[in-house]
């Protein structure tokens, strides 16, 4: 099967390309959800193109690029994903996140390919207090969450939407590569505990791609890692893990954020990965799991 990958410079997009070559990822990957069937080899031709590879807000580079490789899936990752300087740039926000999603699915549609599209829990408000399934509706709070949405919406019925939360990789610089620094450091960490999602390991999550690549299933799932937690809980879980002590993380309101954050992000919005369990019997792995095995593969990396 020949797969096309775009954002692939980005954290999950590096994960990605590693398990669809049946490479298990430094920090591990969501084995159970591949269950009996893992990548075998050769099974995946993949042209995994970053952003200097593709831009995607380039309709003519979408065309021409998905015209030359003839993906059978395209698993569209590349997105404007700084979520404050969003709220100032709504225009480079929607060129990628709306207009780039248009062009790759436009392009998909004149060869025939699959879409795989990797949206957020920003599409949800957050403001029900409990765990969002994929029927729930949408009302995003940001400019990263609906120019994301509009992304949803130029999808076709038939291509795979994969909304994920939270997710965090060995490749980028996300807040467990603090923590695991800071852990180190004896340095003191404020978070939030009034900020309630899931974290996801982009490893794990690219397992779940992998199903999903396969199966080309088509509707909206969430592939989240399992469970919910505040970021203050997974932070101070992170440097625990990494062998700092949890009174170095202290809960702080987001109101008490200093400055305060352009986007307003979702209070609550840890997404239950209910149809992806349906199709394939498991979810990813807890939250916990996954930032274990995160830290362990920084920390064996001797890096942070
Ligand atoms: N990270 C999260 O917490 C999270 C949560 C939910 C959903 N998601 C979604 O998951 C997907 C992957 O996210 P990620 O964590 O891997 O983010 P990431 O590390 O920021 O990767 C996104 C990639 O897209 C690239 N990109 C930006 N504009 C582009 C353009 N015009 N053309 C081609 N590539 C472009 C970026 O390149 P540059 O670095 O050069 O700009 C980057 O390599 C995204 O669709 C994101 O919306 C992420």
């Amino acid at each position: 099967m020949r797969v096309l990958i775009t954002g692939a410079g980005g954290q999950v997009g590096t994960d990605l390309a590693l398990v669809l070559a049946g490479v298990v990822p430094a920090a591990g990957a969501a084995t159970a959800l591949l269950g009996a069937d893992p990548v075998r080899e050769a099974e995946f031709e993949v042209a995994a193109l970053a952003r200097t590879q593709l831009d995607i807000a380039d309709a003519q580079a979408v065309t021409s690029a998905i015209a030359a490789h003839r993906p059978d899936v395209v698993v569209h990752l590349a997105a404007y994903t700084a979520v404050d300087r969003a709220e100032a740039d709504v225009e480079g926000a929607t060129a990628v996140n709306e207009t780039g999603t248009r062009n790759i699915v436009a392009a998909a549609e004149s060869i025939g390919s699959h879409v795989v599209y990797v949206s957020t829990d920003y599409v949800f408000a957050g403001d029900l207090g409990r765990e969002m399934v994929e029927s729930d509706a949408t009302g995003p709070l940001s400019v990263y969450g609906a120019t994301k949405l509009a992304g949803e919406l130029a999808c076709r019925p038939t291509d795979t939407i994969v909304r994920t939360s939270w997710v965090a990789g060995l490749s980028g610089r996300n807040v467990i590569h603090l923590a695991a620094a800071s852990a180190r450091d004896g340095r003191a960490l404020r978070f939030v505990d009034d900020q309630v999602g899931t974290l996801t390991s982009s490893a794990d999550l690219a397992a779940g791609l992998v199903a999903m690549i396969r199966r080309r299933p088509g509707g909206v799932f969430h592939v989240a890692g399992s469970g919910s937690a505040s970021w203050h809980e997974v932070i101070t879980h992170a440097v625990v893990e990494a062998g700092g002590s949890a009174g170095q993380v202290t809960p702080i309101s987001t109101a008490e954020l200093d400055p305060q954050p352009a986007a307003t992000r979702p209070a609550y919005s840890p997404l239950v990965s209910e149809r992806l369990i349906e199709i394939e019997g498991v979810p990813l792995p807890r939250w916990q799991d996954g930032v274990a095995r995160l830290v362990a593969a920084i920390t064996s990396e001797g890096g942070s």
